[in-house]
């Protein structure tokens, strides 16, 4: 499996190219601001876009989503039901993204780990060990929850069950905040929110957070 980092826009977001290498079976997960690059890469490796993935509904996580589903009227667009409402111009193809089930984008599986707090919706997406984060865990930071829809106390709960991903598991962020990447046995010791939150520090993990 094969993992590309795209950073794009104006507010250092990251979208994603991941690739199962044999098949060139592909998925692009939150694709923004500008998809051609996205295109070019998908071009360039000869591969085959068989579903787009959104960690979330903010705008500046889907709004270059149409772009591929022009190309592709049949291109499955998941996201975590409790972001449906939020979603501007939503796809014919829009397709739900359940906690603890794999997406198959042809022979390529994503399994998706609800993660609210950011929204009540905002999921993680795991494919081996390459773990794509969204606005819920950024390196050394969490995801803002002063925004609608937004709990700490939710988040919290997020946050114990990345807690539990193993030391090797690679960190994707949805934006370029502190860093582009990390593993979450780094993250453990030195993000204070994951950190209280594998402690079970739930009263100090809520006063960070405000
Ligand atoms: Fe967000």
């Amino acid at each position: 499996m094969k993992v590309r980092q795209f950073k794009l826009g104006p507010m250092d977001n990251f979208s994603y190219l991941v690739w199962d290498e044999d098949t060139l079976d592909a998925a692009v997960i939150d694709p923004a601001w500008q998809p051609e690059p996205l295109a070019q890469a998908l071009k360039a490796e000869k591969l085959k876009l068989r579903a787009v993935l959104l960690t979330h509904a903010h705008p500046d996580h889907v709004n270059a989503v149409g772009f591929f589903t022009a190309l592709d009227k049949d291109l499955p667009v998941h996201l975590h039901e409790a972001d449906h409402h939020m979603l501007e111009n939503q796809p014919k193809t829009l397709k739900p993204a359940v906690d603890g089930e794999k997406i198959e984008a042809g022979a390529l599986k994503l399994q998706v780990l609800h993660t609210p707090g950011h929204t009540p919706g905002s999921v993680c997406y795991r494919a081996g060990q390459a773990v794509f984060t969204g606005d819920t865990l950024f390196i050394g930071e969490c995801g803002r929850v002063d925004l609608p829809g937004s709990s700490a106390e939710a988040l919290y709960d997020s946050f114990v069950k990345l807690a539990a991903l193993p030391d090797a598991a690679a960190v994707y962020p949805g934006h370029s905040y502190n860093g582009d990447t990390s593993t979450f046995g780094v993250q453990k010791e030195y993000n204070l929110y994951l950190k209280l939150a594998k402690q079970g520090r739930k009263a100090d993990f809520l006063k960070a957070v405000s």
